[in-house]
């Protein structure tokens, strides 16, 4: 490596989830569904919702907040806020100038940034480029979702699979860029699909309460079998290239850490490169599909398990809605 390039890297990381917890034996009494086939299908077991009275841009400043003391990083030192979110509490303001006062980022730019389930590899992909280009900037990068409050509680194909959280990163200079920090990235997308995962009602197409629109389009719809085809042979296919491209092979790799919407998926993922399951991080067991929040829940938690060491080689990859998809690699 040219001692003179900046290398990024994620400096501390947070993460915070609503104490409400929904099981499959409560979504029992809520749709004609079971424990059974959610289990199998999906590896959901619970998932986290927010109550009535809270809104998720709380939890993202949480999760914000311990990311910033893991780094080390005050509230003026931060100089962008990203937030991934499909699910922000307004359309306008956006959930990141809310956090930006939440924390008190006074010295911060903030927009919100829409790419389902992707968003938090979207957003860790723009903060590396602005820290190579100024090496002082430490820039916040959350992804924070409040699904459940665009679920149709009714709709059995989508509601057992969603659940709400926020977690967040500090992306800033690497201190040690031959042992840490974002090697490469991928990010990628094909709006063919568009119309397999859907959320209509509330963009400008539809004014509200326009009467051409039916009531559940205000709701995350999903053609998931369709859905499920193309996701497995992408996050596949993302995940041998950037691999390829940086002459490593999948052994080399300590620990994936893949976009959980499916265990199913994980596991088609972890069986072609061959790894063991302590290999390949899963704990959707847990929280269900959190759209963007999903790979910074995932990855607070593996380092947490003791899973996720200084200088481990790490593999993230994701898919969604869109589609939008992306792989990173980095060391921890
Ligand atoms: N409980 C019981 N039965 C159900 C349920 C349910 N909750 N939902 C569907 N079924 C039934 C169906 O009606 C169908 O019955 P039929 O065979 O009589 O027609 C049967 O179960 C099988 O349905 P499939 O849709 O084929 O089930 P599949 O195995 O594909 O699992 C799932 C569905 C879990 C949605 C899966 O397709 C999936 O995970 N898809 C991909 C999700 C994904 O990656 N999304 C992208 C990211 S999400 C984002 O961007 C917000």
């Amino acid at each position: 490596m040219n001692p003179e390039e900046v290398k990024s890297a994620i400096l501390g990381i947070g993460m915070a989830v609503p104490e409400k917890i929904l099981t499959n034996f409560d979504l029992e009494k809520m749709v004609e569904t079971s424990d059974k086939w959610i289990t199998e299908r999906t590896g959901i077991k619970e998932r986290r919702i927010l109550k009535d009275e809270e809104n998720i841009t709380e939890f993202a400043i949480k999760a914000g907040k311990e990311a910033m003391e893991k780094a080390g990083v005050s509230p003026e030192e931060i100089r962008l806020i990203i937030c991934a979110t499909v699910t922000p509490e307004y359309l306008i303001p956006s959930m990141a100038v809310l956090v930006q006062d939440g924390i008190g980022a006074k010295n911060a730019g903030a927009f919100d940034l829409s790419a389902t389930c992707s968003g938090f590899l979207y957003g860790v992909s723009i903060a590396d480029q602005f820290v190579k280009n100024n090496p002082k900037w430490k820039i916040l990068v959350i992804g924070a979702e409040a699904l459940s409050r665009k679920t149709n509680w009714k709709d059995r194909t989508i509601c057992v699979l969603l659940g709400d959280g926020a977690g967040a990163v500090v992306v800033g200079k690497s201190p040690d860029p031959e042992k840490r920090g974002i090697l490469d990235f991928t990010l990628g997308a094909d709006g063919s699909y568009w119309e397999l995962l859907t959320l209509k009602g509330g963009g400008s197409c539809f004014p509200p309460f326009d009467p051409r629109l039916p009531q559940e389009e205000y709701y995350i719809k999903m053609k998931g079998r369709e859905v499920f085809k193309v996701a497995t042979r992408m996050m596949e296919k993302l995940s041998f290239e950037i691999l390829q491209r940086n002459g490593f092979s999948p052994e080399n790799v300590s620990l994936v850490v893949p976009h959980q919407a499916n265990l199913r998926i994980i596991e088609y993922l972890r069986e072609r490169l061959g790894l063991p399951r302590e290999k390949v991080y899963v704990n959707i067991n847990k929280y269900g599909n959190t759209s963007a929040a999903s790979i910074p829940l995932a990855l607070y938690e593996a380092e947490k398990e003791g899973k996720l060491k200084p200088g481990d080689l790490v593999l993230l990859v994701a898919f969604g809605g869109g589609f939008t998809f992306g792989s990173m690699l980095l060391k921890w």
